[in-house]
């Protein structure tokens, strides 16, 4: 009887880390590839085919990061100029982690 307790325990433990790993994955860096690596480059730098012909500024550089978590939460909700709008297609806590992934690409 021990034993099957003991097993299942186990069961259990190794589904709460799976299930806490596939919520894990969802994170900025997954988001920032399948949604916005297309245009502006898998490390932010904005260096696909896209990324030039629109001449995207690296996310990553001085220029985008002294704007504001506001201004930069501003800019993927509402969209500027080729920048598509995310309000509606990102809920506001998956844009703030949006904000939160371009930080960690500073140079
Ligand atoms: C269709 C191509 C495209 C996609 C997809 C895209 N962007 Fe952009 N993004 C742009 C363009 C073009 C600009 C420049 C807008 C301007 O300054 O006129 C821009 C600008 C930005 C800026 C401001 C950078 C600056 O120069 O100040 C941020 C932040 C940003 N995008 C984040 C994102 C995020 C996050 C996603 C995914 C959720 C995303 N973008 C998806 C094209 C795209």
């Amino acid at each position: 009887m021990k034993t099957i307790i003991r097993a299942s325990l186990i069961v259990l433990a190794v589904a709460f880390v799976f299930s806490t790993w596939s919520v894990a994955a969802d994170t900025g860096a997954d988001i920032f590839k399948t949604k916005c690596a297309a245009c502006h480059g898998a490390t932010g730098a904005g260096d696909t085919t896209m990324g030039k012909n629109l001449k995207l500024r690296d996310l990553g550089s001085a220029d985008v990061q002294k704007q504001s978590d506001d201004e930069l939460a501003n800019i993927i909700t509402n969209g500027k100029g080729k920048m598509p709008k995310y309000d509606g297609k990102l809920t506001k806590e998956q844009i703030t982690e949006m904000v939160k992934y371009i930080r960690t690409l500073k140079k």
